[in-house]
């Protein structure tokens, strides 16, 4: 019998868990000024869910589902991605009944089979947005600046914006044409999963991870020369937007995603600093037409993202980003006696009730193994308490940083030590 965690799962303990609620929190702050609520939807869901929307030729799909019976033999998947509960919800609870566009936001753990790697893992967290009502290109600017905002008070600089649009149906449907009549001279050099490919969606040979560098990829009909004047006008939109903006982006005609409800704008933010994990997507997302109405509900364009908070977590890691997070000591209350350890108790409960940090020993009644805590806690004030302290109400209280040690009045110590942090 084995007690180790399962492949490609991680656990967060220290400093890491603090990293982890760091990055959540200022997220959260940062992205509460753009209007978003709140979406908690369930980790596992009905399997239909995620193969309706990311569509039965993503890897997602094929290969990456951990999916299983329940007792009552439904199919149940943990959640790959949250993109297709959120829209689930949204239809199952008709939160398009009432006016205006609605902007949702998530934080959780996502489930996907992958091969474990540097960044890549079974389980890991997403930050994602959802935005359902509008389809203006301004919307698509704003979103990516809320992405690239996230980024930059994170205070992560090396990555860079990759952005295409695949067009409107019509031009879809014309490049799948242009890209089945391509390939199908070429279906002898594509990796098994790419014949497949072929047959239900030619657009994700494009995003094979086998045949990446394969010429026949690399020399395929790009979607550009297939968009509708509509499409095009859409991204130059998007693009001039951008552009006044100052965010920094790159087109990439490659760039298709690998969920199949993608249309018009697709983007993806890549680690671009020179250590491990360059070339990782820290945040993907794009624009959907159709998912809505696919999951039964009205005609409503959506469009959104979302970020592996693991990846932001190494790439902060690696470019010491974060601050010190662990908190510091206020005081720790050193006791003598056991009837000084209840005092110790009391005095511990109303300091914490104004918001100081204090650690207490319950355990020893002499100096010097408290004062070896002292040296490994570090608090900003000693203070003592025994038989004399108890019966005439004040105690010794040393500074540690000034070095300076005054009896105080017990009643006064919790102002003395407020003042001076
Ligand atoms: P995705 O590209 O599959 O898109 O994942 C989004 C991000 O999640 C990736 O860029 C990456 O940072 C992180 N991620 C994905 N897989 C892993 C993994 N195995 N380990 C660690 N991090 C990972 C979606 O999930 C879409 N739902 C995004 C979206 C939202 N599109 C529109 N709205």
């Amino acid at each position: 019998m084995s007690y180790q965690k399962v492949k490609g799962t991680q656990d967060f303990y220290n400093e890491n868990s603090l990293k982890m609620r760091y990055i959540e929190e200022k997220v959260r702050s940062i992205i509460s000024n753009y209007g978003f609520s709140e979406v908690i939807t369930p980790i596992f869901e009905n399997t239909e869910v995620f193969v309706r929307s990311a569509g039965d030729s993503s890897d997602i799909v094929t290969k990456e589902m951990y999916t299983f019976l329940d007792k009552s033999e439904r199919s149940i998947t943990l959640r790959p991605e949250g993109t297709a509960a959120i829209v689930r919800c949204f239809v199952e609870n008709k939160l398009h009944s009432t006016p205006g566009i609605k902007k949702y936001f998530y934080f959780g753990p996502m489930f996907r089979y992958e091969r474990p790697q540097a960044g890549r893992y079974r389980q890991f967290n997403q930050f994602g947005v959802e935005v359902y009502g509008d389809s203006s290109p301004y919307l698509d600017t704003e979103i990516i600046l809320s992405a690239y905002k996230v980024f930059s008070n994170l205070g992560i600089k090396n990555i860079k914006l990759k952005i295409n649009t695949i067009g409107d149906f019509k031009s879809r449907e014309d490049y799948a044409n242009a890209l089945r009549e391509y390939f199908a001279n070429h279906l002898d050099s594509l990796c098994s999963d790419c014949k497949k490919r072929y047959e239900k969606n030619p657009m994700r040979i494009l995003d094979c991870k086998v045949d990446k560098d394969n010429e026949v990829l690399l020399n395929a009909p790009r979607i550009k020369d297939f968009l509708t004047e509509e499409s095009k006008e859409y991204f130059n939109n998007v693009l001039k937007s951008l552009d006044n903006l100052e965010i920094p982006y790159e087109v990439d005609n490659n760039l298709v995603r690998g969920l199949d409800y993608y249309t018009d704008t697709v983007f993806e933010f890549i680690i671009d600093g020179d250590n491990e994990f360059k070339g990782l997507a820290i945040c993907a997302g794009g624009r959907y037409a159709d998912l809505i109405k696919g999951f039964g509900g009205p005609d409503i364009p959506g469009v959104g993202y979302a970020f592996g908070v693991e990846r932001v977590m190494n790439i902060m890691t690696v470019e010491n980003l974060f601050p010190t997070l662990a908190k510091e000591v206020d005081v720790l209350i050193i006791s003598l006696d056991n009837d000084s350890k209840i005092s110790a108790l009391k005095l511990a409960d109303k300091l914490r009730d104004n918001d100081l940090y204090v650690e207490l020993d319950y355990k020893n009644n002499n100096l010097k193994p408290q004062f070896k805590l002292a040296d490994r806690v570090k608090p900003k004030y000693i203070i003592i308490i025994g038989e004399e302290e108890r019966n005439s109400g004040i105690y010794t209280v040393k500074n540690t940083v000034t070095k300076t040690e005054d009896k105080i009045e017990v009643n006064n110590i919790i102002n003395a030590i407020k003042e001076n942090i």
